[in-house]
């Protein structure tokens, strides 16, 4: 029995050596080590040995088992690491081929166009201050010295979510916030940029844009010291030849009141389609901080003064990009923004 067993071991272990797939493998696990597997058969056949043979051959019977398991498990693993070795070398790795493309993101130009304001601005020793988009009607017209029923309110109609509460119309609201926290003390130097409202919507008004609100107050502020401060700016942002021009105007916060206008920067002032043949170009409105205005935020009109600007951020990019429709800022046409 001995001599029988010895030789399945040694046909089983060389049909091993010679498996190329694990099917073949699992074959002859069957043929040898199966229920009707050659070595079962074998032992079926114990039963007929002496009583002090059958734990001899039983002890060997086990160890033939044991190798033959073992050496189907190596072959096995053998395989799998050759087939996955094959694989390595049939999938080589073409590094001439090109790489995929990653697309960058970039700042929308209204951002691009807000930071460059603001970077101005902190150069000039201005903070950056920000107010509420939903607002009291007392900040964003009464303090303001625009009562209800004031004319001056016609020009900013509102979205408004109660009597009292409105999607504010611009961003003068963050003085009267400024003003109040900060009384009495000097200076004040804030440009307060947002997002603001309006009932508008054409090529050049949005029903939302966004304003830059700047404001200084001090002791002995004039208005050479506004328009200093203003020509200094618009010759940062739009180059060092601009010119401006300060025409009187009126808002019920500021007195005296000025709208201020560039030298056109498509033709330099000689008129144009751009400027409507003017040779000038509108870009905010400003004024002395009214005296009332610092009076009922807790200054004292006698001992301080300053000035004030609001300025749109979107009329700002459409001059400095050349941008003839408003809407395009809000359409997000990647091939439109992409080109800034
Ligand atoms: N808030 C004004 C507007 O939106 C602009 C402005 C700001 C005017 C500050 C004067 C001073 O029209």
């Amino acid at each position: 029995m001995k001599e029988q067993l010895q030789k399945i071991a040694g046909e089983a272990e060389l049909a091993c050596k010679n498996a190329s797939t694990q099917e073949e493998l699992e074959n002859i696990r069957v043929r040898y080590l199966g229920k009707k597997g050659a070595l079962t058969q074998v032992l079926r056949g114990m039963g007929k040995l002496s009583a002090e043979e059958r734990p001899v051959i039983g002890k060997f019977a086990n160890e033939v088992k044991e190798m033959l398991e073992q050496k189907i498990e190596t072959r096995v693993r053998e395989l799998k690491s050759l087939a996955k070795e094959m694989q390595i070398k049939k999938e080589t790795i073409d590094v001439t081929l090109p790489g995929v493309r990653f697309i960058a993101g970039r700042k929308h130009p209204l951002t691009q166009v807000l930071d460059e304001i603001k970077h101005i601005f902190v150069t000039m020793g201005y903070s950056v201050a920000e107010g509420p988009e939903i607002e009291l009607d007392y900040y964003n017209f009464e303090a303001l010295n625009i009562p209800k029923n004031h004319p001056a309110r016609d020009m900013q109609d509102s979205f408004y979510i109660s009597d009292e509460v409105l999607l504010r119309t611009h961003t003068s609201p963050v003085q009267i916030r400024v003003y109040e926290a900060m009384a009495p003390k000097l200076p004040v130097k804030i440009i307060a940029p947002g997002k603001v409202f309006r009932r508008d919507d054409d090529a050049t008004h949005s029903p939302m844009f966004h304003q830059v609100e700047g404001f200084l107050i001090d002791e002995h502020v004039t208005f050479g010291d506004l328009k200093g401060t203003l020509l200094t700016f618009v010759r940062k942002m739009f180059g060092a030849d601009r010119e401006i021009r300060l025409r009187p105007s009126y808002f019920p916060f500021t007195e005296p009141s000025a709208e201020v206008d560039i030298s056109c920067i498509m033709c330099n002032g000689s008129g144009c389609r751009v400027c409507s043949n003017t040779g000038w170009l509108e870009i905010l409105g400003s004024g002395m901080v009214h005296p009332r205005v610092l009076e009922m935020t807790g200054y004292d009109p006698e001992q301080v003064s300053g000035f004030a600007f609001g300025m749109g951020v979107e009329r700002i990019a459409m001059l400095k990009y050349g941008i003839d429709d408003l809407r395009h800022l809000f359409d997000n046409d990647v091939r439109f923004l992409s080109q800034f």
